[in-house]
């Protein structure tokens, strides 16, 4: 039974021109020089208060890379201690004990297994999985992080969405880095009918 409680949550940053990363991964855009001057700071705290309302987070095998290249840097794991659910096909190394690969249906993943134990569940990309939660259903709101630059080409937001999503606009905020936050919940689709 999925817990009627939980909530599927996708949020990336992305550019004004709709791509979360260049076409070959590089997400070197994602650090800007913006200022604007009405907008509104991240108080200290606010950040490490927030992330500890999210119970675990799902991603795709290229974003998991992308995660395991930056810890690779010296920038740390962006995920904390809770359990991560990485999509993959593929055999990856698994550098901590709070990942886990999971290959297969989304749907049950989600319904079968992430509902009935987590309350809040975040999907952190990329494009391909937010692409799919969208597609099967599976998200109920979305975060998107848009940041004061254009880069022309890359990986886009939702890959291969083959409907419409009607959302509804239920938060805006615009950060003194020059970052807009905007916050949609998923429409449910109308029956067939009515
Ligand atoms: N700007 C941002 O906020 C942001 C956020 C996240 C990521 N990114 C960037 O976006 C890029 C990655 O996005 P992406 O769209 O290319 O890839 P992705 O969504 O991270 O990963 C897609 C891969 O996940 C695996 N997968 C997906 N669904 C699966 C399923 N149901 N079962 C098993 N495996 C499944 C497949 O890989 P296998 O071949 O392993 O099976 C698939 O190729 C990276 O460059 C990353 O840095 C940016």
């Amino acid at each position: 039974m999925a817990n009627t409680d939980s909530r599927v949550t996708i949020h990336m940053a992305a550019s004004l021109d709709g791509f979360i990363a260049r076409k070959d991964g590089r997400v070197d855009w994602l650090e800007t020089a913006d200022h604007f001057a009405d907008g509104a700071t991240l108080e200290p705290g606010f950040v490490d208060a927030f992330l500890a309302t999210i119970d675990c987070y799902v991603m795709g095998s290229r974003t998991y890379e992308t995660a395991l290249r930056f810890e690779g840097q010296g920038l740390g794991w962006s995920y904390g201690d809770k359990p991560t659910f990485v999509l993959t096909t593929r055999d990856l190394p698994r550098t901590r004990d709070t990942v886990e690969f999971y290959s297969g249906d989304l749907a049950r993943l989600v319904n079968g297994r992430l509902r009935p134990t987590f309350r809040s569940i975040w999907f952190v990309g990329g494009g391909a999985v937010s692409g799919e939660c969208l597609r099967l259903g599976l998200a109920d709101e979305v975060y998107y992080s848009i940041l004061p630059i254009l880069i022309g080409e890359g990986i886009a937001f939702f890959e291969k969405l083959d409907r419409d999503v009607a959302l509804h606009l239920a938060g805006v905020k615009a950060y003194q880095n020059g970052v807009v936050e905007l916050r949609y919940e998923v429409r449910q689709p109308l029956a067939k009918g009515s």
